[in-house]
């Protein structure tokens, strides 16, 4: 197909361009023959006429004074030299036709022969022109011209005429189309190698670009083409580059992605399958059993938590979740969910702040908040130390409202920061801190304040404590009508 497309594109439009410049040369060529032969005509008629209509003058001034006859003597030699400056030949006729002397002298054509009438007649209207044999007297063909002499009373006494070879318009013609094909030849064979480059140059880049879409095709987004021009072709090429970019992006993260779940759901599973074979092949003692089916449920719970939580996050990644937004208050969400921490709350001693606040009403879906309080109470729960404290706070400005989740502890490093919004991201303190964790939690909370048009960041002094602020957009701001909606994350 890409071969095809080469030949096909190459061939059509070299083959059309070759085409138009012949067509357009065979043109010119027609054209400049047609002029240049009617001005050669017209150019020798010309001549013919003046040398003709002089030597008609000098003769009837010989006439004249000679009083009705003239002196072929005295004559001559002008006739001879009209003649040999105009490579011609002059003769006169007296009024039947009949040559009297030709430039050429006697052995000519024209001083054996009788001029016809009928070219007479016409040549006593004015001035007679034709290209022609004089009705046969001559052997070829001649521009003839002849000027009738006419006496006082008005009556033709005579005639001169001029003529010449008309060979010399083929051989003139035939000189001029010489030189035309010759240099048409040149430009031709010029432009040829030209076009042939220039068209190589443009089909090039689209032979290219076939070939990358190609390998794109089959899931391969190394390749990246070379721009070098800025016309239209290095547009598609620039387009097919950020194109490759955004998929290999795209990509690398359902790689990675699919990677993280296998590992998430291997490790539990090997664990699990050990633990039952080792119970069940008497390698784990039967006082031991009760331990290690105990490590089993946590793993369980874990790989159902995993489940659970991508399921969920994949019904709002592809838009599936409805968002029901309504005017809550938040304080009254995270006294709810901080009650149900309460068991952990009391095992660390912890002092929980912030619950006696005044109401702060946000819109959002109360669902999804939840999942977000939940997820970061978790998280503070799980990683303050013994004897902290955990506090939640409220700010707002014009367009937002702020909530604040904040727990004393380890924290984290500048490091840490900036992955922990990662998928299956934890940190290696986390990982032997807390076993049932998959880090998907933070993940699902900025991909649900960020559906409601609100951002998190999280701070952290290490050693001190650590904090997450997220951001929902007052309910005026919230214009864009997300109430009972199904709305596309912004995530990826
Ligand atoms: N309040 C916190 N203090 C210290 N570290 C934290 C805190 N919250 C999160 N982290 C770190 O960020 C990592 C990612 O958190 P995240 O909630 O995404 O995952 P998780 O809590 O490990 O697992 P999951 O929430 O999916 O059960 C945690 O493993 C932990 O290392
Ligand atoms: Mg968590």
């Amino acid at each position: 197909m890409m071969v095809e497309m080469k030949k096909s594109v190459f061939a059509k439009y070299f083959t059309i361009c070759i085409a138009f410049i012949l067509v357009s040369i065979t043109f010119l060529g027609a054209m400049l023959m047609l002029f240049a032969s009617q001005y050669f005509k017209d150019e020798k008629y010309r001549t013919l006429l003046d040398g003709a209509q002089k030597a008609a003058s000098v003769t009837y001034s010989e006439y004249e004074a000679g009083e009705g006859t003239v002196s072929l003597t005295t004559l001559r030699p002008f006739y001879q030299l009209l003649a040999a400056a105009s490579d011609s030949q002059y003769f006169l006729t007296d009024n039947t036709g009949k040559t009297l002397f030709c430039s050429e002298g006697s052995s000519c054509d024209h001083t054996t022969h009788t001029v016809p009438g009928k070219i007479l007649d016409i040549a006593a209207q004015g001035s007679y022109r034709e290209i022609g044999t004089l009705d046969g007297i001559t052997q070829h063909r001649n521009f003839t011209v002849a000027v009738p002499l006419i006496n006082d009373n008005n009556l033709v006494v005579g005639f001169v005429f001029g003529t010449t070879d008309s060979n010399e318009l083929t051989r003139f013609l035939m000189e001029l189309l010489k030189m035309f094909l010759l240099s048409s030849a040149g430009v031709l064979l010029l432009t040829f190698v030209v076009l042939y480059f220039v068209t190589l140059k443009l089909v090039n880049p689209l032979r290219d670009m076939a070939a990358a879409a190609k390998q794109y095709g089959r899931g391969d987004f190394s390749r990246r083409l070379n721009v070098e021009t800025f016309d239209e072709v290095g547009q598609l090429a620039e387009e097919l580059n950020n194109m490759a970019q955004s998929l290999s992006g795209v990509e690398s993260a359902r790689r990675s992605f699919v990677a993280n779940v296998s590992h998430e759901l291997k490790t539990p599973m090997t664990s699990i399958g050990g633990f039952i074979d080792g119970i069940l092949d008497g390698t784990i003692p039967k006082s031991e059993e009760r331990k290690y089916l105990q490590i089993v449920s946590d793993e369980v719970k874990r790989l159902s938590r995993l489940v659970r939580s991508m399921l969920e996050l994949s019904k709002i990644e592809t838009g599936e979740a409805k968002v029901n937004t309504k005017q809550f208050n938040i304080v009254e969400l995270v006294c709810q969910t901080v009650f149900s921490f309460e068991q952990p709350i009391n095992n660390k001693h912890l002092d929980i702040r912030g619950l006696d606040h005044d109401r702060v009403v946000v819109e959002a879906d109360e669902d999804l908040i939840h999942q977000v309080i939940y997820n970061l109470t978790d998280n503070a729960v799980k990683f303050v130390n013994d004897g902290g404290y955990i506090e939640f706070s409220y700010t707002s400005d014009s367009n937002y409202t702020y909530v604040t989740v904040r727990n004393s502890g380890q924290g984290l490093s500048k490091e840490e920061i900036s992955k922990v919004f990662d998928r299956f991201y934890k940190t290696d303190r986390s990982r032997g801190l807390d076993k049932n964790g998959v880090g998907l939690g933070l993940y699902i909370v900025r991909t649900i304040v960020n559906l409601h048009g609100g951002d998190i960041v999280v701070r952290s002094a290490e050693g001190e404590y650590c904090e997450f602020t997220f951001s929902l957009p007052h309910p005026k701001q919230n214009k864009f009508g997300l109430s009972s909606k199904k709305v596309n994350t912004k995530n990826e």
